[in-house]
């Protein structure tokens, strides 16, 4: 995973002040998200979106290198982009059991509370953002952060429309705005990080559905992995694949971003090939194959955090003399998840 330590070599245009500010705020994002109890809220788990927010940063760097973007600025927006998206409670359901859209055609969240509250929740309540979109509120957040610790108004006012143009990147939008909004996209929706979250979503829903009828999935799975790795392989991922093809590749706003998600969904149908290749002798896949990983993932959901789970599953096979398929599926996990292509 890159980390701000990374940042000189990459963008030299951040001054050592820069980068202690960006230290301090990453920190308080990190913490802002920790103010909520709620585990599941939406499409997330309250792991996801800190982790989330690393790899958008990564992204836009590697973008920005392209588009001649900001460097600067996109460090700055990338990190606070969503440090308001935790106040996002359930989506909001008319009387006509459709989703409530906002002037924009976003879905309407019902505002959620924090448990306690720190720098963030302070600002916010004092600015009266409750029941703005997160892109809105995350913009006027970044602006007052950065007021605090002295940047020119002008710098903020390009850190605050980024962060605002995260959600909805028209024609007219700023290019950090754009590559945000195309890192965000892909962050979240292509690649094998969103596939980890896929199997983080499709199983929660399972773990509901099971719990309904007072059963427990994991237990389902443990008696099931073959037929539930069968169809989850061959039906569920080739579809999600192929509408993320469909209804996203095209749309992204930068030509960058368009060619870094079809290599991303090319090698996501192979990596997919391959695991139901491995399917065949499962055994043994399940042993030292992608397969190991993917049922390490299935069965160790308790709010996760995905760099974390990398890291003991790369312990796991690091003594092999040639490297598993395991080691080689994380290796590229941990590529993507850096923001790379
Ligand atoms: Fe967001
Ligand atoms: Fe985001």
């Amino acid at each position: 995973m890159a980390t701000l330590l990374d940042a000189p070599t990459t963008s030299p245009t951040l001054s050592t002040e820069d980068l202690s500010v960006l230290r301090r705020l990453e920190e308080l994002v990190r913490q802002t998200h920790l103010l909520w109890d709620q585990e599941w809220v939406g499409f997330s788990w309250r792991n996801y979106t800190f982790e989330h927010m690393q790899r958008v940063r990564g992204l836009s760097r590697t973008l920005a290198r392209e588009e001649g973007a900001d460097a600067r600025v996109l460090e700055f927006a990338a990190t606070l982009h969503d440090v308001t998206k935790s106040y996002d409670g359930d989506i909001l359901v008319g009387p006509d059991g459709k989703r409530v859209l906002d002037e924009n055609g976003f879905w309407r969240n019902a505002t959620l509370p924090p448990a306690r509250t720190n720098q963030v929740t302070q600002l916010y309540d004092q600015l009266g953002l409750a029941g703005t979109v997160h892109s809105v509120s995350g913009g006027k957040i970044a602006d007052a952060l950065l007021a605090e610790e002295g940047y020119p108004e002008d710098f903020r006012a390009r850190v605050d429309r980024a962060v605002q143009e995260h959600l909805i990147a028209g024609p007219n939008a700023s290019i950090e705005g754009k590559v945000l909004n195309d890192a965000d996209t892909v962050d979240a929706n292509i690649g094998l990080p969103a596939f980890y979250r896929n199997i983080q979503i499709s199983l929660h829903r399972e773990d509901e559905n099971y719990a309904k009828r007072g059963e427990r999935f994991l237990d389902w799975l443990r008696q099931n992995l073959p037929a539930y790795l069968d169809t989850y392989l061959k039906e569920k991922i080739p579809t999600w694949i192929e509408g993320k093809q469909r209804d996203f590749v095209t749309k992204l706003n930068t030509p960058s971003a368009q060619r870094l998600a079809q290599q991303r969904i090319d090698r996501l149908r192979q990596v997919n090939d391959s695991l139901i290749r491995e399917l065949e002798a499962l055994e043994h896949a399940l042993e030292d194959g992608g397969l190991a990983v993917v049922r390490y993932f299935m069965e160790n959901r308790k709010n996760p955090q995905m760099t974390e789970q990398l890291a003991l599953l790369e312990q796991r096979w690091s003594g092999a003399a040639t490297p598993a398929t395991a080691a080689q599926l994380l290796q590229e996990i941990r590529r993507e998840a850096a923001g790379e292509y």
